[in-house]
């Protein structure tokens, strides 16, 4: 049943009604929509612009209706309009005329508007724990592996040697400025639109104070069309989202590549791998694969919302409905991802002397002896000239830097002495590093310490 009648002489036609309806997504916020309008009730009652009476009994009313939701014994009737024409009905038919007393002073624009927000507020507080989990497993593993030496890659060819912590450490950063984002956004969300109602405000005297700290939101808005039309907070967040999607799905490509036997850095375990149909050897990475995949759908959630709402004049319009479905898909595809993700990070074996042999080739601790060349006073341009000259020298002889005998280094340069092999073994490569944010040991640690004083103070 509608709730606007009065208007109309016929019923709406059934597939005009099944495409108006928004119930099938709209019912997840059953919760916060009978939060809002507990609020708004008691701020009628206190306000005198309904009964106390009347507005207690409509409060417990709505209580009556939520356990029942919560305990499976009232089903959410999926031919109603929406979540707000749902409750409001069944309170109505629960208390009469009273019931119809609720939506006084309100609007189902200003009623969605607050319902979402309280919804994605909860979703962003449960996003937050869940990057939480995800930075304390980094974390464990960025302590394990913080004298693991790896190369470190630029244009995905051996460069400089690093440690197997500190690139972790990487994406911890990236995931602390994506709890920051989230929780940016939580704040310009956590404003109150009840009382906008249509777009127009209200001739009532109504107080919008009571509503904003009984819903535990720091302020109302303050003009009733942006309060109604206002969906900024979505696309940041669906914005935010994309962005936690983009680092996890490089971090996901990573993990493809160290699985393969090409790199053989790592190793999923079997409960976080699959098989092939045909090939008897192959252990896949399916679930970095799809995390990688899911980014896709992210940000065409973002294209979704930016698009329903470039164009739609003040205040509310039809295509704002059109916002859960595309939030609530980042949300629960995000979620789905880091939560997969976790186990499979945390169960994973770290094959330390294949990332340690990897980085014995490759000539990764070049610069190192080109450092080494300019303590002693040469030019760094001389210094990677004649380094240059030796790589060519061992590629040619089928040396390393560490094999290459003494007399081949002072043939090219005499400054050269004993001392260069110890200036470039790699593990003294990496512990010399210890320049601020570079990858020696200490930083790992100090840095691990730090990100777990942020998330847990
Ligand atoms: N289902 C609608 C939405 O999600 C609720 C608001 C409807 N308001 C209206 N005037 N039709 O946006």
């Amino acid at each position: 049943m509608q709730l606007w009648q009065g208007r109309f002489s016929k019923a709406i036609d059934k597939k005009t009604n099944d495409f108006n309806s928004s119930i099938s997504f709209d019912s997840r916020m059953f919760r916060e929509d009978i939060e809002g309008s507990m609020a708004h009730a008691d701020m009628l009652g206190t306000c005198g612009i309904i009964d106390r009476s009347e507005a207690d009994r409509i409060i417990e009313g709505l209580k009556g209706i939520l356990a029942d939701i919560e305990n499976g014994s009232l089903p959410i009737d999926m031919e109603a309009e929406d979540i707000h024409t749902f409750v409001e009905g069944e309170l109505t038919s629960r208390l009469g005329s009273t019931g119809k007393r609720l939506h006084t002073s309100r609007s189902r624009n200003d009623q969605v508007a607050l319902d979402i927000r309280l919804n994605l507020r909860k979703q962003a507080d449960e996003i937050l724990a869940d990057l939480t989990e995800l930075l304390n497993v980094i974390c464990n593993k960025a302590e394990e592996n913080a004298e693991t030496v790896m190369p470190g890659y630029t244009h995905l060819q051996r460069a400089q040697p690093i440690t197997f912590g500190h690139h972790l450490l990487a994406y911890a950063e990236m995931l602390l400025r994506d709890i920051q984002r989230i929780e940016d956004a939580k704040k310009r969300m956590n404003v109150n639109p009840l009382g906008s109602c249509a777009l127009a405000g209200t001739t009532y005297e109504i107080d919008r104070s009571l509503t904003t700290s009984a819903l535990r939101m720091d302020d109302y808005s303050r003009n009733s069309l942006d309060g109604v039309s206002d969906r900024d907070f979505c696309l940041e967040l669906a914005s935010d989202l994309a962005i936690v999607m983009v680092h996890l799905s490089r971090f996901a490509e990573e993990i493809i590549l160290w699985c393969s036997w090409e790199f053989k850095f790592i190793e999923l375990d079997d409960a976080f791998s699959t098989g092939s149909s045909i090939m008897p050897q192959k252990k896949n990475p399916d679930i970095a694969e799809l995390v990688r995949g899911k980014s896709g759908r992210v940000f065409g959630d973002l294209m979704t919302l930016l698009t329903v709402m470039k164009g739609i004049p003040l205040a509310y319009n039809k295509d704002m409905q059109e916002d859960k479905e595309a939030i609530f898909d980042s949300f629960d595809t995000v979620k789905m991802c880091i939560t997969t993700f976790i186990p499979m990070l945390d169960t994973m074996t770290v094959l330390k002397d294949n990332m340690r042999a990897a980085a014995a080739k490759g000539f990764i601790n070049a610069t190192d002896c080109a450092d080494y060349l300019v303590k002693k006073g040469l030019p760094f341009r001389d210094a990677y000239k004649a380094t240059g000259t030796l790589v060519a020298k061992c590629i040619q002889m089928g040396e390393t830097l560490e094999t290459l005998p003494l007399d081949e280094y002072k043939a090219i340069c005499d400054t050269f002495d004993e001392g260069v092999y110890e200036a470039i073994n790699l593990d003294v490569c990496v512990s010399q590093r210890k320049s601020a944010g570079g990858p020696a040991k200490e930083n790992t640690l100090a840095n691990v310490a730090r990100i777990r004083e942020i998330i847990h103070p």
